[in-house]
């Protein structure tokens, strides 16, 4: 690790440098911190000291969910945005909430080559469930649309090699109206997604308050676990109470839930993707260190294949996701799906930057006058993921800049362009370089350092063979 090393003017002067060392346990439950202060202290008049100070600590803000899950973040298919409570099943049969969309989509994640690029979970959303719990107050689905089941359902799903995500809402009834999860019914509706084999639940929150979401969703991550299946529990809880401490503890989070939606729903369109990348990056500051393995900041679906983005926005959507660690749950129709969408949503190189095994969350390095931004993400390796993020709306603008300018450290510096999928001439630190950033789109790149072994997967794979190279 690269120490940092700086200059502050009191009244003394210290000249200091502190390198940091962590050390995840096995479990990455606990991390030892050791730091180390050394430097020339000069007192008052001119007197020297030479000081070396070792602090050793236990940090706890690290823990995370302890049910081995979503070590990267999570990927796959959400039905939300794009069918929300469609439940009109004799005039839009194929679109309607019900087991043939789930099915269909189950079908095209296993036979279109999603599941082995990791996008796994196929998730339900609202308006699955029946208007009224069974005899024994369990919830059910709504026979009409989901004849099979929930249970047969997640076996269809199990049979393709995917996982079945449910939905529920702590609170008298779901956003849509459908029966909710009272305090009184968290256990017994874990116990139902676990008889169903379900994988993951997402808990809403509507008609409940403060209170009664400050102990449901710590109890359902409880009752979850005494079923003694592991299911990803994604938790709504922030983006009821503002996302922002200090009505919101990530810590707190961050031990009981696996992702959580910060903010409110995506929609399709460029403005709400603009205002969702803003808020997470004014509030970076908070919410970066709240990130990590088992533990993820959710911005909400990517919208890609849908109707609002044009291809520039989709591959800044997919960028910007990627740098910002964010689980990647695709709502749109997979089954016609356009060959643009479908390579940015498969590109291996950004994929790959999303699932980075650190799973430290990038953050903005720069807001320029200019509506040029960059975002930076540290990846394992000693490597990194760059965006240059035009907010422009006139033409190609070309952005002068150095590595040096964007904080790296001397050196030379392999390059791959992701978007492109191709790699650039090796850059030193210090050259200068200008990309062209179109109007609402990105340069992405990955940057590993020049000395480096071992190429990553998507770079060794740049041959004409693969089908993602053009
Ligand atoms: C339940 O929690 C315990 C302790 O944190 C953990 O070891 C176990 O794996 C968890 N089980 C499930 C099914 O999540
Ligand atoms: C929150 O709602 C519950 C009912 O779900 C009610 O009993 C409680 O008094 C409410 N608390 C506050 C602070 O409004
Ligand atoms: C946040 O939650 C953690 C873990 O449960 C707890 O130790 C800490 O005291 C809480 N912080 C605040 C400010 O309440
Ligand atoms: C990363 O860089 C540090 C020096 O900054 C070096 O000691 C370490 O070996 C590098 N790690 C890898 C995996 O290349």
């Amino acid at each position: 690790m690269e120490p940092s090393c700086g200059f502050t003017t009191y009244s003394i002067t210290v000249t200091y440098c502190i390198w940091g060392f962590t050390s995840s346990g096995t479990s990455g439950q606990q991390k030892l911190i050791v730091l180390v202060i050394s430097g020339n202290f000069s007192v008052g008049f001119g007197m020297q000291h030479t000081v070396v100070i070792f602090l050793l600590a236990f940090s706890s803000v690290t823990q995370a969910l302890d049910n081995g899950l979503m070590r990267t973040p999570p990927m796959g298919w959400l039905a939300w945005e794009r069918y929300r409570c469609d439940i009109d099943c004799d005039n839009d049969p194929k679109n309607c909430i019900s087991e043939v969309l789930f099915r269909d989509m189950a079908d095209r994640l296993a036979e279109d080559g999603w599941r082995e690029l990791g996008y796994v979970y196929i998730n339900i959303d609202d308006c699955w469930a029946s208007k009224k719990r069974d005899a024994q107050g369990r919830l059910q689905a709504d026979p009409k649309r989901f004849p099979g089941g929930i249970a047969k359902l997640a076996r269809y799903v199990h049979d393709r090699g995917l996982k079945l995500g449910i939905y529920g809402d702590l609170g008298t009834y779901t956003c849509a109206g459908y029966p909710g999860t009272t305090l009184d019914k968290i256990e017994i509706d874990a116990q139902t997604f676990a008889d169903w084999e379900v994988d993951m639940l997402k808990l809403d929150g509507c008609y409940s308050n403060s209170s009664d979401q400050e102990q449901g969703y710590p109890r359902m991550s409880k009752a979850l676990n005494a079923t003694g299946r592991p299911i990803g529990f994604s938790c709504s809880w922030p983006a009821y109470q503002g996302g922002l401490p200090p009505k919101i503890n990530y810590t707190l989070l961050g031990e009981i839930c696996n992702l959580w939606r910060n903010y409110g729903d995506i929609e399709d369109s460029w403005d709400s993707i603009l205002s969702i990348v803003d808020w997470f990056t004014e509030n970076q500051d908070v919410l970066q260190p709240a990130a990590g393995p088992g533990r993820w900041n959710d911005p909400d679906m990517l919208v890609i294949g849908d109707f609002g983005l044009s291809m520039e926005q989709s591959r800044s959507q997919m960028a910007l996701w990627a740098i910002m660690a964010a689980p990647l749950f695709m709502s749109n129709d997979l089954r016609t799906l356009s060959s643009g969408a479908q390579a940015i949503l498969q590109n291996k190189a950004v994929i790959s930057i999303n699932q980075d095994p650190l799973g430290i969350q990038g953050k903005r390095l720069r807001k320029e006058s200019s509506g040029i931004e960059v975002f930076m993400r540290p990846l394992s390796n000693n490597a990194s993921a760059l965006v240059f993020f035009s907010r422009r709306t006139d033409m190609p603008y070309r952005y002068p800049t150095s590595l040096k300018a964007l904080n790296y450290a001397p050196g030379s510096y392999n390059v791959y362009d992701v978007f492109m999928q191709k790699p650039m001439p090796t850059l030193k630190d210090t050259t200068g370089f200008v990309v062209s950033i179109n109007p609402s789109g990105v340069v992405m790149w990955y940057v590993a350092p020049a000395e480096w072994q071992e190429r990553p997967k998507f770079f060794q794979a740049n041959r004409k063979s693969d089908p993602f190279i053009v």
